[in-house]
């Protein structure tokens, strides 16, 4: 069988939903350059069906950027101390969750670094009044916390969780987030799923260290935990960090695991995420033709937003309103609308094939 048969036959299996061997992930991973827009188009198809032609959108507000951990490849480290670091207050959260609200989206996203100030209390009492305030639909973004913590969010009224794995490697996940676990970060993810939280997930493409065992594993780390939303980015090296200086400047490979994970997941929340984005001028709009269906437009403040400073070029990507102005005229050349709903993940379009 010629290789364009083989890929050809390997896309028509994962299309219609039937699972696919880590080998079989691997060898669509590595496939050549002139198969990757069946791939992308495969992913699109999936999308379409099991996820409409909707563009979902999600309101983040990174109100601190405080971080007690020291991710080798994050700028929030706590050993960067070029950061300005800041904390936004209660009555600035709640103006910018009003401010999302007005421009229609209903979703909002709290994201922070791993910062104990934030007692869990105080996280709760924040949430309960955005939710009077706002009537949004809450994800919160702020690292691992035990079941207790969880349990209150939930009651608070958080409906969904952010943590993304990573990497599927626990030897590089070590390495790269010092002091941390996997199997730890397995175990946050496992429990937020089984509390009823839509759930996210998501790595990160092009990492030092990264096989395509470890990529497929990612996948499969993904597909395995059912997680309801999943967040692929490239790796963007940070100067002020020690991963300083490691190219990885090509977006194709974090696009083809985007639209493997469409394929493996098939009815996913994927956003095209801003760190492709940030390394490709188009890079939201191909994330949005190879199987992603939502975007996150960044409302922090802009005194706050530069200083969020995870990877270089983030904030360049532009103000919301700008965002979704371009989205909208861009959504519009690919036949596609957005949708100023909560987006739940839905229910599956096509029977998952019986074994
Ligand atoms: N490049 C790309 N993404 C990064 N993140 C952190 N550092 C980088 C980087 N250098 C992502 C991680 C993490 C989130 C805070 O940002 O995936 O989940
Ligand atoms: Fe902190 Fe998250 Fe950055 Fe790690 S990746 S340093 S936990 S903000």
């Amino acid at each position: 069988m010629s290789v364009s048969d083989r890929i050809e036959k390997l896309l028509i299996k994962a299309e219609i939903g039937e699972p696919l061997s880590r080998d079989e992930i691997i060898e669509l991973l590595k496939m050549p350059g002139d198969s990757v827009r069946d791939l992308f188009a495969s992913a699109d198809r999936v999308r379409q069906r099991e996820v409409g032609d909707e563009i979902f959108l999600r309101g983040i507000i990174e109100f601190s950027n405080h971080c007690e951990r020291n991710c080798l490849y994050c700028g929030l480290r706590k050993s960067n101390a070029k950061l300005s670091r800041y904390r936004m207050s209660d009555d600035e959260i709640i103006a910018t969750a009003e401010h999302i609200k007005k421009t229609g989206i209903p979703t909002i996203v709290l994201q922070s670094g791993e910062d104990s100030f934030y007692k869990t209390d105080s996280i709760c009492r924040l949430i309960e009044r955005i939710k009077t305030e706002t009537d949004a639909v809450i994800t919160l973004s702020i690292g691992e916390r035990n079941l207790d913590d969880y349990r209150s969010f939930q009651q608070s009224g958080t409906n969904r969780y952010l943590l993304k794995h990573e990497t599927s490697s626990p030897e590089l996940y070590q390495y790269l987030r010092p002091g941390c676990r996997l199997n730890e970060r397995m175990q946050s993810l496992r429990r937020l799923k089984e509390l009823g939280f839509e759930t996210g997930t998501g790595n990160m493409v092009g990492l030092p260290g990264q096989t395509w065992d470890i990529l497929a594993d990612d996948l499969l780390v993904m597909k395995i935990l059912d997680a309801d939303m999943l967040g692929i980015g490239p790796f963007i090296p940070h100067p002020d960090t020690p991963l300083t200086g490691i190219e990885n400047d090509d977006i194709e490979l974090t696009l083809r695991v985007l639209a493997l994970a469409r394929l493996l997941t098939q009815n996913t929340n994927i956003p095209a995420t801003t760190a492709l984005a940030t390394l490709h001028r188009q890079g939201r709009l191909l994330a949005l033709q190879a199987g992603a269906n939502v975007v996150m437009p960044d409302f922090t403040p802009d005194i706050y937003k530069s200083r969020y400073d995870i990877y270089p070029g983030k904030s360049d990507t532009g103000a919301a309103r700008n965002i979704i102005e371009k989205l909208k005229a861009d959504i519009h050349s690919l036949n596609r609308t957005i949708n100023f709903s909560a987006g739940k993940r839905p229910g599956k379009h096509f029977p998952e094939i019986i074994h």
